[in-house]
């Protein structure tokens, strides 16, 4: 990592920032920044809302959302304190150019206290019905046009569809260049997600077999145990296909499947993230249940717990058409991977809380080995587990120690904790660290957010079109719906992820 001294002084003005995202994230992460001391010499996070709001009462609850969420051990006054100071507040209406008028004064005037010219982020943490509002007001205020100095930050949900993430593209776009848009998806900021690019282009030994000719199938499994929680009013109207698959499963898709980049250039690894993306085949719309299954949750258990049908859950309609698990079958026509399954599947209320992906490698040529030899016969296999427990584990044959010849699958096991005694940043930490260094490589471009929606539109078209008849589909607790007949290749499944993370638990032999 950069040394922070050469971060130019920067204005965060936090769009919404009384809110939830701001309170669970980016205010502990700029904290946990600024005790690293990788924050700038001069900052100022300047939040903006519409609520009369005292400025004590919110940097209290600013602390208390650290206290809760930062990882970091108790706070200390004095940190805090010189922390504190630099939060400031704005009140207004963002639909109003007072505010945004305001705002510009506030970093002007800070520009002449500091003597300099500082850098200025906006973040949107509001609602998405704003993306489309603020952008245009900061333009119209005359306050996005320094294209060196300020960056606009988003985050999904960029669109429902195609068509409404283009628009939202396009008014970005109209008021801001490419290069000043940040948008978010925190998957990126994972530790374990940009380690998939190390893992590839920095050791030769799985590049060459990295392709048809050695991978069978791959999936891809983002599982939750938490149900919708609060968030009923925005999850009803996405759906797990929106939510997660659209973006977070995408997100992995791309780095698990693009080319190796030339260079570590930002663009040049967007370009080719997005090659994957506009490599994969179309789902035909007359066979989607043979490409995607959906399902949503009833009643259930949450370990010990019982809880609730996802339609029981908070401001949800007892008639929820909605998904809460998702699964789609894709295919990448280039010459690596042409008739190679990608499976991804994401749900909620799932046993455990598990991301990984698994390689899948052929079976060997021909068995030479007896039927005796091998009643466990398993294929040999890579899992990059994301979360929780964050590893790489390789399952290959050996032979068991005796004087009959028996094999059995091993694992060979790499894991974060026992390898690295310093603690994984949180992923905003990485993220909001990267847009003060206006470096952008783990940031989505237009196009690919785009390409990302032009994927799923099939599904989300037949799915809308045809409602469920048979949700909720699957218990609270368990690992969602039956695959319908079609969906899998013969041979192919579900990995599981219960079994393959026990092995890479420490201490565990
Ligand atoms: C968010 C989704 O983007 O990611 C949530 O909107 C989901 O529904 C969350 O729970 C998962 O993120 P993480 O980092 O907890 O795996």
């Amino acid at each position: 990592m950069k040394t922070t001294d050469k971060i130019k002084p920067t204005v965060f003005a936090i769009f919404g920032g009384s809110g939830d995202l701001t309170w669970r994230k980016l205010m502990p992460s700029l904290f946990n920044l600024y005790l690293q001391k990788n924050m700038p010499e001069k900052f100022s996070i300047i939040i903006l809302d519409r609520l009369d709001l005292k400025i004590e009462a919110l940097r209290k609850h600013f602390l208390d959302g650290i206290n809760t969420f930062s990882g970091h051990n108790k706070v200390t006054t004095k940190s805090w304190a010189a922390f504190a100071h630099n939060i400031s507040y704005l009140q207004g209406d963002f639909k109003k150019p007072e505010i945004y008028n305001l705002l510009k004064e506030h970093c002007t005037k800070l520009e002449e206290d500091w003597h300099t010219q500082a850098q200025r982020i906006f973040y949107m943490a509001t609602p998405s019905v704003m993306f489309g509002i603020i952008p245009v007001q900061l333009k119209n205020a005359g306050l996005s046009g320094d294209h060196k100095w300020t960056r606009i930050v988003v985050e999904k949900p960029i669109g429902a569809d195609f068509e409404s993430a283009e628009t939202l593209n396009n008014t970005f776009t109209d008021c801001f260049m490419e290069s000043q848009i940040f948008r978010i998806d925190h998957y990126l900021g994972k530790e374990t997600v940009q380690n998939i690019l190390a893992f590839r282009f920095a050791n030769p030994m799985f590049e060459p077999i990295w392709n048809r000719r050695y991978v069978d199938y791959v999936t891809i499994t983002v599982a939750e145990d938490i149900g919708v929680e609060h968030r009923g009013e925005y999850y009803d109207g996405a759906g797990a296909l929106r939510d997660m698959i659209q973006n977070h499963l995408m997100q992995l898709l791309c780095l698990i499947a693009m080319e190796p980049m030339v260079s570590f250039d930002a663009d040049e690894i967007r370009n080719k993230k997005v090659d994957v993306l506009h490599a994969v085949r179309h789902i035909p719309p007359d066979s989607i249940s043979k490409y995607a299954i959906r399902g949503q949750y009833g009643k259930g258990h949450n370990g010990s717990k019982r809880v609730c049908s996802y339609r029981e859950e908070e401001k949800i309609s007892l008639h929820s058409n909605t998904e809460t698990y998702a699964a789609l079958k894709l295919f990448v026509d280039n010459w690596r991977w042409h008739d190679v399954p990608f499976y991804l599947r994401t749900g909620k209320r799932m046993p455990r809380q598990v991301s990984e992906v698994t390689i899948h490698f052929r079976a060997v040529p021909h068995k030479s080995f007896p039927l005796s030899a091998i009643p466990d016969w398993q294929t040999s296999c890579l899992v990059i587990s994301i979360q929780p427990d964050e590893g790489i584990v390789l399952r290959f044959q050996a032979k068991k120690p005796g004087i009959r010849l028996l094999l059995k699958p091993v694992a060979m096991r790499f894991n974060y904790e026992e390898s690295f005694s310093v603690p994984v940043p949180e992923a905003y930490e990485t993220l909001l660290w990267d847009v003060m260094n206006n470096d952008a490589t783990l940031f989505m471009r237009s196009d690919q957010v785009n390409a990302a929606w032009k994927i799923i539109m099939p599904v989300l078209d037949f799915w809308k079109a045809n409602k469920a008849v048979d949700f909720p589909n699957y218990s609270a607790g368990t690992w969602g719906p039956e695959s319908p007949e079609g969906f899998f290749n013969p041979g192919h499944m579900w990995s599981s992820p219960t079994e393959l993370l026990e092995e890479i638990k420490p201490g565990k032999k």
